[in-house]
């Protein structure tokens, strides 16, 4: 994923804050998008992520503020990496990340993030997994000690003439997922239904914990 993919609302939320001295946690990094973005302007990015391949490939490019290490956001304990001032993530979501960051981050801490609105791709037919409404967002955020500062839905529409345009924007490594699990199927029903547009959904929020 290039630097032009990571979403630019998260990007400047997170430079709103005094991050020079900055330790940040970046949770699903990947192959580190947003852990370099960051780590321009920070003392240090530590990226955790559950796949080794993303992680080889993101300490490849590692800098000399950046390190990057293979566990699983779920369970890990974040403090074991070490003491952070912000967390954050872009595309990785689940209430076990937001409960383990509120653990993690002293108090003022802050945790910013873009994940998965509830709508996104709705025309598949279901949410995906990892994908919150602003309620539920705020609910979990609430019961895990954070006060919500930002939380706004981004979406946009993307127009397709057919099925092949329409598997392109989904991206094509995501559609064996979209086959198994009946996705492309209700896309195919919506397409037949005169459907032609596919819809991307984020949430992107900052949470300062209590
Ligand atoms: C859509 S990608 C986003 C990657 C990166 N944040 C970016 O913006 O380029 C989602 C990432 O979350 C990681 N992931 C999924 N579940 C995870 C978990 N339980 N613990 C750590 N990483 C996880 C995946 O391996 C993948 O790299």
């Amino acid at each position: 994923m290039s630097s032009g993919q990571v979403n630019k609302t998260l990007v400047k939320l997170i430079f709103q804050e005094s991050v020079a001295n900055y330790t940040v946690l970046d949770v699903g990094c990947g192959t580190g998008a947003l852990s370099f973005i960051v780590a321009e302007k920070v003392q240090e990015v530590i990226g955790i992520d559950i796949s080794k391949e993303a992680i080889a490939e993101a300490g490849k490019r590692s800098t000399g503020n950046t390190s990057f290490f293979v566990a699983d956001a779920d369970t890990a304990d974040y403090t074991v990496l070490g003491e952070f001032d912000m967390i954050v993530s872009h595309l990785c979501m689940s209430d076990r990340i937001i409960e383990n960051s509120g653990r993690a981050l002293p108090k003022d801490g802050v945790f910013a993030f873009a994940c998965f609105h509830a709508k996104h791709l709705i025309e598949g037919g279901r949410r995906s997994r990892f994908s919150y409404t602003e309620a539920e967002m705020r609910q979990v955020l609430g019961e895990n000690g954070f006060t919500v500062e930002y939380l706004e839905v981004e979406s946009k529409e993307f127009p397709f003439k057919d099925l092949a345009e329409a598997v392109e924007i989904i991206g094509g490594k995501n559609i064996r997922r979209w086959q198994n699990d009946g996705r492309l199927q209700s896309l195919e029903n919506n397409i037949s239904r005169g459907g032609r547009s596919l819809t991307k959904s984020i949430l992107v929020g900052k949470a300062r914990k209590k």
